[in-house]
């Protein structure tokens, strides 16, 4: 039965749609059967690993609402190992049209019960709230997998979030896990970043990945050629983040090795907002 991490932060901009196609991606370039599917109306995802409008014919939006089978929105993609359940812009009003459903936060989880066997990871880029497409796919996922971009207010909304998995944890899906905090964006020469990620290890402890995204062009350029960056270039710093992470995880908890270029820290005064904490008392662990 695949493990299902649902890449969520309802923050925007913090690298959950790039973490979701490269970490899938870079699962099944290790060749795990991997499903990605694009839960943000915004369809980002869905264009970044190159899935063009006019060959969708059921996105996930049918999935929630019309009722078709999972399997049936289900499109391969250039990587073998790798399937996709798009996305598309008619998503925006599936909130309200779930509204009336019986169970609305579970129609994700029982849409998935069948598909995902076929697969030994699902990986769900969420929308950046914390509405009821998240909530679906925190209520579908084993594990949640938060990035955090390496700057100013890195911390800033984490409480709430973390307050949203101790819900669904309650109410919707006991066996929610936090599969760890991901440091994205991350810039080497930045005296910022690395205090940043101080930060963010002191509040989140060893749930944070020893892996670190940085900040690589070659990352942000390889969606508008509709490729995982492993694609793009499989060389470059973004790609092989990436594939640590994926191995990472695999490894479950055993670090990964630490990276090798801590050159160029640049002075730079950090100001004291960096240093502020969610306002939260929910404890991590599981
Ligand atoms: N490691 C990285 N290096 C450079 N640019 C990145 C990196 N990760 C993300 N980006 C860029 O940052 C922007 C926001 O990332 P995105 O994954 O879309 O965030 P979110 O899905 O959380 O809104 C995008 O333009 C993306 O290309
Ligand atoms: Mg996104």
């Amino acid at each position: 039965m695949g493990k299902v991490i649902a890449v969520a932060n309802q923050k925007g901009g913090v690298g959950k749609t790039t973490t979701a196609i490269n970490l899938a991606a870079s699962f099944a370039a290790i060749e795990h059967p991997t499903l990605l599917i694009d839960i943000d109306p915004q369809a980002n995802c869905s264009s970044g690993i190159g899935m063009e409008p006019e060959e969708i014919e059921n996105s996930i939006y049918e999935v929630l609402i019309g009722d078709v089978p999972m399997e049936d929105a289900v499109i391969s993609s250039e990587m073998p190992f790798l399937d996709v359940v798009p996305s598309h812009i008619n998503l925006v009003g599936a909130e309200i049209e779930m509204i009336d459903v019986s169970e609305r936060e579970r129609i994700l989880k029982k849409a998935l019960e069948r598909a995902r066997r076929k697969y030994e990871f699902v990986v769900i880029d969420c929308p950046p709230s914390l509405g009821l497409l998240t909530l679906n796919s925190l209520t579908a996922a084993s594990s949640v997998l938060i990035p955090v971009q390496a700057e100013y207010f890195a911390l800033e909304g984490l409480g709430q979030l973390l307050n949203t998995v101790k819900i669904v944890r309650q109410h919707l899906n006991p066996e929610l896990d936090i599969e760890g905090v991901l440091l994205t964006m991350f810039d080497t020469r930045l005296r910022l970043s690395n205090q940043v990620a101080e930060e963010v290890r002191r509040y989140f402890g060893d749930k944070v990945f020893e892996t670190i995204v940085r900040r690589n062009v070659r990352v942000s350029e390889a969606p508008s050629f509709g490729q995982p960056v492993l694609l793009y270039d499989s060389t470059c710093k973004g790609a092989r983040n990436y594939i640590a992470l994926a191995k990472e995880i695999l490894e479950d908890g055993t670090p990964a090795p630490a990276s090798d270029d801590e050159d160029g820290v640049a002075e730079e005064a950090v100001p004291d907002e960096t240093q502020q904490t969610p306002a939260t008392g929910f404890t991590l662990g599981s």
